[in-house]
């Protein structure tokens, strides 16, 4: 699928995985859209072609405000779900039980987040013309290979990130019909600003752990395969991990 002259939507798109994507997809021309929170836009950089959307991706008002700006500069052709909440605790702890709020907070932004971004996306996708292969776009989502290898303490991130997997299939057959494809990147680590609270030894050691390239993975490279996604008409209701082999151990 062509990128230059489609808008697109890219949530988290004021930082890391999500800023990257959306720099990558103005880059090539889109129009895009990027939706965050207001505190995270006010850090962003500007960006030629980027239009920062303060919008939280579980609040199903904003994120249509933002899909409908999005439709009305060109048609909307790509979402790319990056937004996202890391957390870890485990189940039981010298802290005591895991806190449930904290639990559904996750599984709301990771997981509720994404199918609201995706089912308004896809509504307002559909309603473009389709292309000569009767494509019409293409939905992109993040999961993690925590959905696959989930260590210690990451009960609640897995399971969300477990659900976009869960997803990914389903979507892609539900759209079908509409002539939207359905991805899903499951990143290794990537070196973004989830990871700015890490001291230099343990991101050295969670490199040693990357059996090649023996480092973190990078922004730019997230970005990469998503544009190739789009690029790619024959990739559908699959999940692919970028993570240079890495498998995580328990803890
Ligand atoms: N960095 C990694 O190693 C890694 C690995 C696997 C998966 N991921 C996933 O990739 C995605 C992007 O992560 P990142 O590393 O770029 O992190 P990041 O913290 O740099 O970016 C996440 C962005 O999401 C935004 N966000 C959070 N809650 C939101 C909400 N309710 N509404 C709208 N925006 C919201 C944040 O403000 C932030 O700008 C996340 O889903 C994360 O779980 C990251």
């Amino acid at each position: 699928m062509q990128v230059s002259g489609i808008a697109a939507v890219v949530t988290g798109g004021a930082s890391g995985l999500g800023g990257a994507t959306a720099r990558a997809l103005a880059g090539a021309g889109a129009q895009v859209f990027a939706l965050d929170l207001p505190g995270a836009i006010e850090k962003a950089d500007a960006v030629d072609g980027v239009t920062y959307v303060p919008a939280d991706v579980t609040n199903p008002e904003q994120v249509q405000a933002a899909v409908d700006a999005a439709g009305s500069a060109a048609p909307l052709r790509v979402a790319v779900n990056c937004a996202g909440v890391g957390t870890a605790g485990r189940i039981l702890s010298k802290k005591g039980v895991h806190d449930l709020d904290l639990y559904r907070k996750v599984i709301e932004v990771n997981l509720i987040g994404t199918f609201n971004v995706l089912r308004l996306a896809a509504d307002a996708i559909a309603k473009t013309d389709a292309d000569e292969n009767g494509q019409r776009g293409v939905v992109i989502n993040t999961a993690s290979i925590a959905a696959f290898d989930g260590q210690i303490g990451q009960a609640a991130y897995s399971s969300s990130k477990g659900g976009v997997v869960g997803l990914t299939l389903p979507a892609a057959r539900d759209l079908a019909t509409s002539g939207i494809r359905v991805v899903t990147i499951a990143p290794g680590i990537i070196d973004t600003p989830m990871l700015a609270g890490v001291s230099d030894e343990f991101r050295a050691a969670l490199a040693e752990g990357v059996p090649f390239p023996k480092r973190l993975g990078l922004p730019a490279e997230y970005a990469k395969l998503a544009l190739s996604i789009v690029d790619q008409d024959y990739l559908n209701g699959e999940v692919i991990r970028l993570d240079g082999a890495l498998r995580m151990a328990p803890r």
